[in-house]
């Protein structure tokens, strides 16, 4: 059997990002349990605020470039930074262009989320450590046919959580394994 192969990404930009952190150690426990994993940043694609007369007119190469990763990993490991109680707007223009079919695609076929897997995770310098952007975040991607693991982790208290890139809450430590373990166990079923 194939090794499963997840992208990893989070919806930050900031540089010294919380979950961009919280992310890299959920990255090493995939590789730990021998999944095959492509970190990549959103900001480093070139993707306009999505709109539909440019999906039309001139669908940017760096969205179809994108969604081809997507396509073509089993599953997703997504860190989640809440903005205004939902997931940012970096990560939200990334989903809407991945969801749009392209070279005479069917509307609905979704080839970048039907079928996949992803787990969750979130961190903020909140008590709820982004809890409500993961909440949207589920009903988004069950919205367009990727299953989400009931597992998630949301690290509250970023600001004192890490020092560094190291993790001082345990607590995340102990959560992330089961979560990308969940993640790699149901993704083999398309591996
Ligand atoms: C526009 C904006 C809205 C925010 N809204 C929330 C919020 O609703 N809940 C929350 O916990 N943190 C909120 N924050 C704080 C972020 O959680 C914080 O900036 C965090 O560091 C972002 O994650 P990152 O470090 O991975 O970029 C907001 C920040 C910005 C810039």
């Amino acid at each position: 059997m194939p090794a499963v192969k997840l992208l990893a990404f989070s919806g930050s930009s900031r540089e010294e990002s919380f979950n961009q952190r919280l992310l890299d150690h959920a990255v090493h426990a995939a590789q730990d349990s021998g999944a095959e994993i492509e970190a990549i940043r959103l900001a480093d694609f070139n993707l306009p605020l999505y709109s539909q007369n440019l999906e039309l007119n001139a669908f940017p190469e760096d969205a179809k470039r994108l969604k081809e990763l997507f396509r073509t990993h089993h599953g997703f490991l997504i860190a989640s930074p809440e903005h205004n109680g939902s997931i940012t707007t970096l990560l939200k223009n990334a989903i809407d262009w991945v969801s749009r079919p392209t070279d005479g695609e069917a509307a609905l076929a979704l080839t970048g989320f039907r079928g996949k897997v992803a787990g969750l995770m979130s961190t903020s310098p909140s008590p709820f450590g982004g809890l409500r952007s993961l909440s949207h975040l589920r009903q988004i991607l069950t919205t367009i046919q990727t299953l989400v693991v009931t597992e998630q982790v949301s690290v509250p208290l970023a600001h004192t959580a890490f020092d560094g890139p190291e993790l001082l809450d345990t607590m995340p430590k102990q959560l992330l394994p089961p979560l990308v373990n969940r993640v790699i166990q149901l993704a083999k079923v398309s591996a």
